[in-house]
């Protein structure tokens, strides 16, 4: 599948040098122009993604989070990494599923907003928080406040409800979705670390709005198994939009 508006995106050379022959697909830009692509179909697809140079982009320490994250969970396999002059890349082996977002999904937001939520209660519940060694703890995010007037977040900052391996972007993209519906994996770890759940659940919930038609923030909470806690979420999104 191709998000609309990604169809004429060109691959650089180190893509096509991935690729060595076999058909391209364009699937994502994100926000600071990475680019990602699909190499084949069906089951024996792999992608690229490939990152222009910028601070936000560490396609390393991603591949380092998918190794550890693979033994818990399904995430994309690494089948390489690396940097190039123009830019790095992150080369993987497909998992089932498509994004959330897709055109079918968006029509049919029920279902989708229900397997990111079990996606992410599964994701919460699996990865061991003793065992990781990443964390995506408030100082090291007070740190990248951008805008001064922001740092009054630091003084606010709740208590933890509950400690877990957060996954850092869980926007709805990046959980897959099967035919079926249910969810199949994670992508995009590169944020992944230890944090109180509700800095994930305040941007899925928050992301919810952004994708898909309606409101679907309670429905999403009650299929993940918990309560709102307003406070929290309003916490972590402002969090979120200052850094
Ligand atoms: N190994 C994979 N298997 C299946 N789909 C994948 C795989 N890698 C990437 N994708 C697809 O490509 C999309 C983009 O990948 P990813 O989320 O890692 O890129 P990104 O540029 O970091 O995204 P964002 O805009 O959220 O920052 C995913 O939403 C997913 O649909
Ligand atoms: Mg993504």
């Amino acid at each position: 599948m191709s998000i609309p508006g990604t169809e004429q995106l060109e691959p650089p050379d180190v893509v096509r040098e991935i690729a060595a022959g076999r058909p391209l697909t364009p699937v994502w830009r994100n926000e600071l122009g990475g680019l990602t692509f699909q190499i084949g179909d069906g089951a024996e697809r792999e992608f690229v993604k490939w990152c222009p140079p910028h601070p936000e982009f560490d396609l390393e320490r991603e591949a380092t989070k998918l190794r550890w994250a693979a033994r818990f969970i399904t995430v994309p396999p690494v089948l390489g990494v690396g940097p190039t002059v123009t830019g790095s890349w992150l080369h993987t082996r497909g998992i089932a599923g498509d994004t959330a977002i897709s055109p079918r999904w968006v029509a049919e937001p029920r279902t989708a907003v229900r397997a990111i939520a079990l996606g992410l209660r599964a994701l919460h519940d699996r990865l061991p928080v003793a065992d990781c060694p990443f964390s995506w703890s408030l100082p090291d995010r007070f740190a990248r406040i951008i805008r001064p007037e922001d740092r009054s977040l630091v003084a606010e900052a709740p208590e933890v409800d509950r400690l877990v391996v957060c996954h850092g972007d869980a926007c709805a993209p990046n959980t897959l979705v099967t035919t079926d519906g249910g969810w199949s994996g994670h992508v995009d770890l590169g944020s992944l670390g230890v944090a109180d759940r509700w800095a994930d659940l305040a941007v899925a919930t928050y992301s919810l709005g952004w994708n898909f038609p309606g409101r679907w923030e309670e429905e999403f909470l009650a299929a993940y198994g918990v309560e709102p806690d307003w406070a929290r979420i309003d916490f972590y999104r402002r969090l979120w939009d200052a850094t």
